[in-house]
């Protein structure tokens, strides 16, 4: 059976599923029965300086966009970090700790961009001999208005330098938490490794409005008739978070830089594709807030089961496994061609390919065929955009398939040529005409 203990930057837990800093994670009575029900290790609701704790709104603090089903794939936050005492949660992750010393557990720290708040806070977390901290540079909403998370994880010298205090001033292994509210991830993540962070995790929230109430005039959630902007997480937010880490993964001012994967992961599938793209291990936080901890049972057996299928042994076979597939467009192979095929037995007959295809694409799906409704590609009108493919009802019943090399493409009237060719070379391309020239 394969073997998915992990070693995440020095610190061992029996699989690599972690929940991260947030609601599941804030008090003893949650994190020992998450540990019960599986989990590999935690980050603490993230702690704040010792002083009075900071205040929640006593609203409604989520919204959420849902699918037609009414499953939930985004949920937003107006939450602040945690408003429990400093001490009360000392303590319970020291006991913590010392009842589960198999799992991982990791203290989320915000304190002010002042090099004696950390130099204060660090031995006090030290103390308590958890495995390690995650610096929260990422939390968006109300804590960034006062010059903490995201107002810090925005400026790239500001996390260098608070690194490096966490490690001037700590033994503990740094876990730099990253905010998604950047241009380029890869200047944070090439900060957080010049200040000597043994790792980056990534996404913290992304900044937003889910919702507006057309009675109300009210953002939601909605506070006595006015709203704020949230953080975002679920699902929804997946693809964001796979491309960041990922352009980590493949920068070479970050190669090999050790990362732990957030955002959307829900089932073992979704972890298994942040560890394919470069990240060590996974975090979750929404899945488990709609879901509850069990889910963590699919997921180590789920993940078990594909990698004994697939011959995977442990997880070192998978992680970074993508990341040589991962390139910029300009090197795309143009001279791979692709149709779309509709299988006729699978088809319901909707049209909703050939209204795609009709109204915003190539005018390649049939609708009738001697007066009967049809739903057939056109090969000489298709450029294999997939659009169709995804607007389709029925799964697998459009399939795109590469043509041939040496085939005919009914579309241009060549036959597919076999080199790769890409847009560095392409005629049509100025630059790679100045280059020849
Ligand atoms: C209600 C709520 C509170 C959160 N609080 C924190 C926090 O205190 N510290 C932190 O680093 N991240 C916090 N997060 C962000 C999560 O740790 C995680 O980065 C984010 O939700 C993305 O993961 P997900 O898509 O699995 O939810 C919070 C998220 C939610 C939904
Ligand atoms: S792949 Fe694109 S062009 Fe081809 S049939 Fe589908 S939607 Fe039309
Ligand atoms: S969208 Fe799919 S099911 Fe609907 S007509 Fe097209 S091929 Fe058939």
């Amino acid at each position: 059976m394969a073997d998915i203990r992990n070693n995440f930057v020095g610190i061992k837990s029996p699989n690599p599923f972690w929940l991260a800093s947030a609601p599941p994670t804030d008090k003893a009575y949650n994190v020992e029965r998450a540990f019960k029900a599986g989990w590999g290790g935690v980050v603490w609701k993230t702690l704040g300086e010792q002083g009075p704790p900071v205040v929640n709104v006593n609203g409604p603090r989520y919204g959420a966009i849902w699918g037609a089903d009414r499953r939930l794939l985004g949920l937003n936050n107006i939450e602040l970090i945690t408003d429990r005492d400093l001490y009360t949660n000392l303590i319970e992750m020291k006991q913590v700790k010392k009842n589960w010393p198999d799992r991982a557990v990791v203290a989320s720290i915000m304190v002010p961009c002042e090099e004696n708040a950390w130099k204060a806070i660090l031995p006090l977390v030290e103390e308590t001999e958890v495995d390690g901290i995650e610096l929260n540079f990422g939390c968006p909403h109300g804590m960034s208005e006062r010059g903490m998370g995201a107002a810090v994880g925005q400026v790239p010298e500001y996390i260098e330098m608070v690194v490096r205090w966490c490690k001037q001033y700590s033994r503990m292994p740094v876990i730099t938490k990253l905010t998604p509210n950047i241009t380029d991830i890869r200047f944070p993540a090439r900060a957080a490794k010049r200040g000597g962070t043994d790792a980056v995790s990534l996404i913290n929230t992304i900044s937003s409005i889910v919702s507006v109430d057309l009675d109300s005039f009210s953002p939601n959630p909605s506070i006595n008739g006015k709203g704020s902007h949230g953080g975002y997480c679920g699902p929804a937010v997946k693809p964001i978070a796979l491309n960041m880490v990922a352009e980590i993964a493949r920068d070479p001012e970050t190669y090999g830089l050790p990362i732990s994967g957030i955002g959307g992961v829900t089932t073992w599938r979704d972890a298994a594709e942040f560890l394919a793209l470069g990240a060590g291990n996974v975090q979750v936080c929404t899945a488990v807030m709609t879901y509850g901890f069990k889910i963590v049972e699919e997921m180590i057996t789920g993940l078990t089961a594909w990698m004994d299928s697939k011959g995977h042994r442990t997880l070192d076979d998978i992680t970074g496994r993508a990341v040589q597939n991962v390139t910029d467009w300009q090197y795309l192979n143009l001279n791979y061609i692709a149709k779309a095929h509709i299988d006729q037995d699978a088809c319901i007959k909707c049209g909703r390919c050939h209204i795609a295809c009709e109204d915003t694409s190539h005018q390649a799906i049939t609708a009738m065929v001697d007066g009967v409704r049809h739903f057939e590609v056109k090969e000489e009108d298709c450029v294999g955009c997939n659009l169709c493919v995804n607007v389709c009802p029925v799964e697998n019943c459009i399939t795109m398939d590469a043509l041939p090399a040496g085939s005919l493409d009914k579309r241009t009237g060549r036959p597919v040529d076999p080199n790769y060719a890409n847009w560095t070379t392409h005629p049509n391309n100025p630059m790679a005409r100045q280059a020849a020239e």
